[in-house]
């Protein structure tokens, strides 16, 4: 059961989403920007600029009023302070967003104190969790953004420390385990979320009690892609509307009959900014692949192999985000082999062919990881469709995949 929020919003958190929910691309045009940076300083949003640079802000920094449940419910604040160092936070996969630190501030911090792990968060450089820190240094409250899953660093300082990369999911992150640090939880439910591992997470657990988790998608290359998840549940905002409501516990509404879900909350701070968050999405592309990743003349003869032998192109269709989902096509669970239980578990019982996008930068793949390499894929489908794909353009067609 999800806890019941009480309303806690100030008028200035409110007027802000009345704002945003009439924004149009122009910007609105009366900031309560002054009231929020008195609130806290490092959170405050931008509201005079475009609704891509809106929906960044609240992709980065915005909790929807997620606090109570990772607060009050989980302790999580209470445990972080008593137990989580920099290098535990960093061992479970959370990121440091290195522009939020001073220079040299690393290298003369205690790594393997809490305390810095506070002083870390107070500085907002926990990239995805947010945290109002006292003066006398304690959490009094966290909550955590759509950043903490689907944003990652570019380990510029040093591996976990860098500059933000929206989009790309955190492979690293482990959140199963970081939730069951929560005292609160009881043993048979720490046990299923310490199963999961980096990258992965189960979003629809706290609804059935099934344990099958999936891989944390990249959230980006999506401007032409109809329908959203591995299972094309919705558009990509009613998954950004579930996920706020119902996974991070944020203070909004969420229904869909469909799967007997019907959640309304007051105020709402999730449907009125879905628009803005949306357009921010949209406007990620997927990072080139990085120059000398792949070798250029064996991934030209891998594109052959791709639309002809190797069939691929009827499913992912080049032109249209490598996808068939917008032509209303999705894959049984058998026409494909892949595991159906978590198909199952949705509405559509089946998967969508899922959009090529950045593929080096978040193996593994399918929807449960099942591949650990491009190579494991292309194994797979050159067993399972029986191609006969030689060694050769095995490799080549590896190639041409690490290019998309
Ligand atoms: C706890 C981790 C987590 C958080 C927080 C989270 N997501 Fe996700 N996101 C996932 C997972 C897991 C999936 C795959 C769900 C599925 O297919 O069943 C996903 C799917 C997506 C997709 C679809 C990608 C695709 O290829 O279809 C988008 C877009 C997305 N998330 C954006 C967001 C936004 C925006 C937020 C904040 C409102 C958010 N997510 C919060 C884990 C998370
Ligand atoms: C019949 C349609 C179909 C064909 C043919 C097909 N795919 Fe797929 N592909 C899918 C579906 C459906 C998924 C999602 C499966 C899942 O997540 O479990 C997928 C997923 C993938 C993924 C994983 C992407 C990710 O981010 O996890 C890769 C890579 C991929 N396919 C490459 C290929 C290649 C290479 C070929 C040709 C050898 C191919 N596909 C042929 C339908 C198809």
């Amino acid at each position: 059961m999800r806890p019941h929020h009480h309303a806690s919003s100030t008028f200035a958190v409110l007027s802000l989403v009345a704002l945003l929910a009439c924004t149009d691309q122009r910007g609105p045009t009366a900031p309560p920007r002054a009231a929020l940076e008195a609130q806290n300083p490092l959170t405050a949003p931008p509201v005079d600029v475009p609704a891509p640079a809106q929906g960044r802000y609240i992709f980065r920094h915005w909790t929807f009023g997620d606090e109570p449940f990772w607060t009050d419910t989980l302790l999580l604040n209470a445990v972080i302070e008593a137990a989580v160092s920099p290098a535990t936070a960093l061992a479970v996969g959370l990121k440091v967003d290195a522009e939020r630190l001073p220079p040299g501030f690393l290298a003369s911090a205690d790594l393997t104190s809490p305390a810095t792990t506070v002083e870390l968060l107070r500085r907002d450089a926990v990239v995805g969790v947010e945290a109002d820190v006292t003066a006398d240094k304690h959490i009094k409250r966290l909550g955590i953004t759509c950043a903490l899953c689907h944003s990652t660093v570019d380990n510029s300082v040093t591996a976990g420390v860098g500059r933000r990369v929206d989009g790309l999911p955190n492979s690293d992150l482990n959140v199963g385990a970081i939730v069951a640090l929560s005292p609160a939880l009881p043993a048979a439910v720490k046990a299923v979320f310490n199963s999961w591992g980096p990258g992965k997470y189960d979003a629809e657990f706290n609804r059935d009690g099934i344990n099958s988790p999936v891989v944390i998608p990249p959230a980006l290359g999506l401007r032409n892609v109809a329908l959203e998840t591995y299972t094309a549940e919705g558009p990509v905002s009613y998954w950004n509307a579930y996920v706020a409501v119902t996974q991070m516990h944020g203070h909004g509404s969420f229904s869909d009959p469909a799967l007997g879900i019907s959640i309304q909350q007051t105020p709402d701070r999730v449907t009125p900014v879905l628009p803005v968050l949306r357009a921010y999405q949209l406007s990620l592309d997927a990072p080139a692949p990085p120059a000398g990743s792949f070798d250029p003349a064996a991934a030209a003869r891998g594109q052959a192999v791709f639309t002809t032998t190797g069939r691929c192109a009827s499913c992912h269709i080049p032109t249209m985000a490598f996808t068939d989902v917008n032509l209303g096509i999705l894959h049984a669970p058998s026409e494909t082999g892949m595991d159906p239980v978590r198909a199952n578990r949705l509405k559509n019982h089946k998967y969508r062919t899922t959009p090529l996008r950045a593929l080096t930068r978040h193996a593994p793949y399918f929807h449960d990881g099942s591949a650990a390499t491009l190579l494991a894929v292309v194994e797979h489908y050159n067993s399972f469709f029986g191609l006969g794909l030689s060694p050769q353009q095995k490799a080549d067609l590896v190639e041409y995949l690490k290019s998309l």
